[in-house]
């Protein structure tokens, strides 16, 4: 696909396992289906509120689509998103986003994630979280990354743990409406050297760079 002419719609990651493609509308047009489809299986739930995911469709899709949209546009040297959509071979399976958090002064970062059902639970989740933070910490200058996920969540848990992250204490939140605890994480830059890879690559990320007003 030709590049667009907005730099964080060109960014990409890719890793031996997958790509992660900057989410333009055509890729996120190849993902409403599996959005259509919904992801959220039966309790424990993986989303804190407010949440589209959680609507019914087609309701669903379109909060979905308007949040992303609003995220786009919300850019600020301390509050931006990067949304991406993860590639495995030509199909969209996933969404896993960059969220800088008083970038501008602290240099932190947070993601999100979630996949498709059918493609959980190979390895493409911690493969995905690499990424970002391959492109957090190397593309990008990040000091430090965090991450929440309720305790249930073993999936998300796990993912933090594997790569490196400390635990940094833990927090209330709502889902669905219903209180539940998080775990917090935090990856400092030189826990995250120790494990840094060399195969991962990064397109388009000086071009993306002032955009989000890192210098
Ligand atoms: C979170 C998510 C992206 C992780 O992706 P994934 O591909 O399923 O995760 P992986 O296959 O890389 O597995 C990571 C670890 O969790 C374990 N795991 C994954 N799913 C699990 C499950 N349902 N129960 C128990 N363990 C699980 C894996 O065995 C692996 O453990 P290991 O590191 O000890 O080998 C995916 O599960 C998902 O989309 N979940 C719903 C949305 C969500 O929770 N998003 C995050 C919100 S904070």
């Amino acid at each position: 696909m030709s590049p667009t002419f907005y730099p964080p719609l060109n960014v990409r990651v890719i890793t031996p396992k997958l790509e992660l493609h900057g989410a333009t509308d055509d890729l996120l047009a190849q993902l409403l289906p599996v959005v259509r489809r919904g992801m959220i299986g039966p309790p424990p739930y993986p989303f804190d509120d407010p949440m589209s995911l959680y609507e019914e469709s087609p309701l669903r899709e379109r909060k979905w689509l308007q949040a992303i949209w609003r995220g786009r546009g919300t850019v600020r040297p301390d509050t931006w998103r990067l949304y991406f959509v993860v590639v495995l071979g030509n199909r969209a399976v996933g969404m896993q986003d960059l969220i800088g958090v008083n970038f501008d002064t602290f240099q932190t970062v947070t993601s999100f994630s979630w996949l498709a059902p059918d493609f959980r639970q190979r390895g493409l989740g911690r493969e995905m979280r690499s990424a970002i933070l391959h492109l957090a910490f190397e593309g990008l200058g990040a000091a430090e990354a965090t991450s929440e996920a309720f305790v249930d969540n073993t999936a998300s848990n796990r993912v933090s743990a594997a790569l490196g992250y400390q635990p940094n204490g833990s927090d209330w939140a709502t889902r669905r409406g219903e209180p539940a605890v998080l775990n917090r994480w935090i990856l400092r830059r030189d826990d995250w050297a120790t494990t840094r890879r060399a195969d991962i690559d990064l397109i388009g990320v000086d071009e993306c760079k002032p955009v989000l007003y890192i210098p």
